[in-house]
C-alpha cells in the first residue's frame, strides 16, 4: 500500500511517500480502509520526537493518530464491529496510509463527512477524559477555558449532554459560537473573575483548561493542578483550584475564592 512515512525525527521535510506492507489486524484490532486522516498537532509532535516518553516511535513510522474509514478486516476477538462498518477512531499504525489498524473505533454517523469524522477522535477523547477526571455530572456548573477550540467545542457539548451548565471562555468573536453550543459565554482576559462570579454567584463545581496560554489572574479561578496521569491537557477539580493548590484529599482553605464551592467528595 502507499503510505506517508518518516525514518528520522524532524520537520515536515522528513515525510515522504513509500510502498509498505498492508498491516494485518492482531487480537482486538480492526483494519480500516482509510477515507480520511486527521492532521492533529500530536502528529507533528511525534514526528519531531517530542513525545517519545509517551508515544515511542519505531522507524519507519507512519504518522496519523486519527482515522476515518471502512472496516475491511477483523482481528481475533472482535465481535462488536463488522466488515463494511464506517468508523472513526485512533489509528494504531498511522492513518497517513491506505490502510490502518485501530483498536478504539466508533461507528461514524451517516450524516458525518469523512473529513469531520477524522478530525474528531483525539479532541473528543481529550474532552471526554477531562470531563471524566473532573467527574462532571448533571446539575453541576463547569467553567471551561479554551471552549471555542477543537477540544472545547466537543467538551462543551458533552458536558451539556451530561446535564451540566457550562460557563465557557473564548475570544470576543466566538461568543455567539459558544452560545450556539449551549454554553453561557464570557471572554477571557482582565475581569474574568468578576464576570464568572456574576454568572455563577453560587460558585462553580469544576474548572477545566486545556489551553496552556490561558491568562489566569492571581488569585485565579483556573489555577491548574496537572493530573499525574495526564499532565497535558490540564484538568482540575474545583476544589483544587486555589492560589496554593492543596494536596489531594486535604481540607479546602477558607482563603480560597468564595465563589468556588468546595469540596466535592472524591470519586
Ligand atoms: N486538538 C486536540 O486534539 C488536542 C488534544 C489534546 C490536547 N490538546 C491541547 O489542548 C489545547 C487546546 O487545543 P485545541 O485544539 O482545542 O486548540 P484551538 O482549537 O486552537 O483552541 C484554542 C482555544 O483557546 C482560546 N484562546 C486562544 N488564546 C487565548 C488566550 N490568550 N487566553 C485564553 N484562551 C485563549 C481560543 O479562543 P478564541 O479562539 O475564541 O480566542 C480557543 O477557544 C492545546 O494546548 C493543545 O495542545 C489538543
Amino acid at each position: 500500500m502507499k503510505a506517508i512515512i518518516f525514518d528520522e525525527f524532524g520537520g515536515p521535510d522528513v515525510l515522504h511517500e513509500a510502498d509498505v506492507e498492508i498491516p494485518h489486524p492482531g487480537p482486538g484490532q480492526v483494519r480500516v480502509r482509510v477515507k480520511a486522516a486527521g492532521l492533529n498537532a500530536l502528529d507533528g509532535k511525534k514526528r519531531a520526537g517530542m513525545v517519545e516518553a509517551v508515544f515511542p516511535t519505531t522507524f519507519p513510522a507512519i504518522p496519523g493518530a486519527e482515522v476515518a474509514g471502512v472496516v475491511d478486516a477483523l482481528g481475533e476477538g472482535v465481535s462488536d464491529v463488522q466488515v463494511g462498518d464506517e468508523v472513526l477512531g485512533w489509528a494504531d499504525t498511522g492513518s497517513y496510509a491506505e490502510y490502518a489498524l485501530a483498536t478504539a473505533v466508533a461507528r461514524k454517523p451517516a450524516n458525518l463527512s469523512w473529513e469531520v469524522a477524522a478530525a474528531l477522535p483525539v479532541a473528543s477523547e481529550t474532552a471526554e477524559r477531562v470531563l471524566d477526571e473532573l467527574g462532571v455530572t448533571a446539575g453541576e456548573t463547569v467553567l471551561m477555558h479554551g471552549a471555542s477550540g477543537a477540544v472545547g467545542t466537543v467538551a462543551v457539548q458533552l458536558a451539556i449532554a451530561r446535564g451540566a451548565r457550562v460557563i465557557a471562555t473564548a475570544g470576543t468573536s466566538n461568543q455567539d459560537y459558544l452560545t450556539s453550543l449551549g454554553a453561557t459565554p464570557t471572554t477571557y482576559g482582565e475581569g474574568l473573575v468578576e464576570r464568572v462570579r456574576a454568572l455563577a454567584p453560587d460558585g462553580v463545581d469544576a474548572v477545566s483548561t486545556w489551553q496552556a496560554r490561558a491568562p489566569c489572574p492571581t488569585p485565579s479561578p483556573c489555577a491548574a493542578v496537572p493530573s499525574a496521569s495526564s499532565p497535558s491537557p490540564t484538568s482540575v477539580r474545583a476544589n483544587w483550584a486555589s492560589p496554593s493548590p492543596p494536596a489531594a484529599g486535604t481540607t479546602p482553605s477558607s482563603a480560597w475564592p468564595p465563589w468556588l464551592r468546595t469540596p466535592r467528595p472524591e470519586r
